[in-house]
């Protein structure tokens, strides 16, 4: 479970910085895994405007912190936090300089017509802070952080905001705040941290691992949490398997192979499907827990019918094998 918090204001230590810190160590308290952004210092360039990713799926713009780490971030997040002081009734422009380049998760959603694995089950939350008192304070960033969170596929979730805060680090002094902190993450991140977790491991992560975590997340998503590792983890996923879920409207952008370690944020499958390596005695579940050892066929080839087929077989085995196990 992936929190992921975007801190949009360039004040340190101020009300932004301070609420997201207080909400991401409550949060941390309960297993969640928690990765801060800060958009004023993260060298994000802005959007060109050039039409790139809609001709292409990804971002023109390939060599910045954006299309490196947090286009993966947030494919990984199970909450996204977007946090900002109101600025001239919006957001600040550091924040929506990563808001814009959400351009490309916008493309691939309503151009290219993929569905992202966890759509369905990630949660956006939304803080706001500003000085004054008016009763549409909050409209403009509302709305913007609502079209954001569409694009990047997370339901909001709630919005938490706060008038009349205007001094650096104030609102640590606003009464009520712990709870309504304390709230939230009983609300919004407790559910997510105890779904029941499924591992997929594989020698190297790239194929088989990666497409059976994405199909049993889209069948299985408010039940349960699903991720996937390797030993040796190859430096991208397949190229095949990739447009085979593509063709099956299933979106694998910015996911890479990892270690197994790394994979669930170091929470503890309930579960690990040790996926096509009978023979390899280095692959191992977690001692006191399930492990399943699974051999779905390996692909004739890597011709689109072949991934395809493969694709359906897993599916269809994944019904019978996550009820089995539940
Ligand atoms: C450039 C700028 C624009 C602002 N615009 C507004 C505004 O439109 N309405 C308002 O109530 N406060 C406005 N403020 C005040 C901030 O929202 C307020 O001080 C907030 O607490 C700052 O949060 P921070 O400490 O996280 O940066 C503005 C502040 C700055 C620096």
């Amino acid at each position: 479970m992936l929190i992921v918090g975007l801190q949009g204001s360039p004040r340190k230590k101020g009300n932004t910085d301070t609420f997201l810190a207080a909400f991401l160590d409550k949060a941390a308290r309960t297993g969640a895994a928690v990765r801060t952004i800060q958009a004023a210092r993260a060298g994000i360039v802005p959007c060109r405007g050039c039409g790139y990713c809609e001709t292409h799926g990804t971002c023109v713009i390939a060599d910045d912190p954006m299309s490196t780490e947090i286009f993966g971030l947030l494919r990984q997040a199970d909450l996204v936090v977007a946090a900002s002081p109101v600025y001239f009734y919006g957001i600040s422009a550091q924040l929506k300089v990563l808001v814009d380049r959400c351009q490309t998760l916008w493309s691939r959603k309503y151009v290219y017509k993929l569905k992202d694995p966890l759509a369905d089950t990630r949660k956006g939350l939304l803080f706001s802070v500003a000085a004054s008192r008016g009763r549409q304070l909050f409209d403009g960033v509302d709305l913007t952080v609502k079209y954001f969170f569409d694009a990047i596929d997370a339901r909001f979730s709630h919005a938490m905001t706060y008038r009349g805060i205007e001094s650096r680090g104030e609102i640590s002094r606003h009464e009520g705040l712990a709870a309504d902190i304390d709230e939230a993450v009983a609300k919004t991140v407790l559910p997510l941290v105890k779904r029941k977790k499924i591992l997929f491991i594989s020698k190297d992560g790239a194929c088989r691992a990666p497409m059976a975590a994405a199909l049993a997340q889209q069948r299985f998503g408010d039940r349960i949490r699903t991720g996937f590792g390797a030993l040796q983890p190859a430096s991208g996923l397949s190229v095949p398997m990739v447009r085979a879920m593509q063709r099956a409207g299933v979106d694998m952008g910015f996911r890479r192979p990892q270690h197994v370690d790394q994979a669930l944020y170091g929470a503890t499958p309930d579960l690990t499907v040790i996926v096509g390596a009978d023979d390899d005695r280095r692959m191992r579940g977690i001692p006191g827990k399930k492990t399943i050892r699974w051999s779905p066929a390996q692909p004739v080839s890597s011709e689109a019918e072949a991934m395809d087929a493969l694709r359906m077989e897993m599916a269809a085995q994944l019904d019978t094998l996550v009820q089995e196990w539940q």
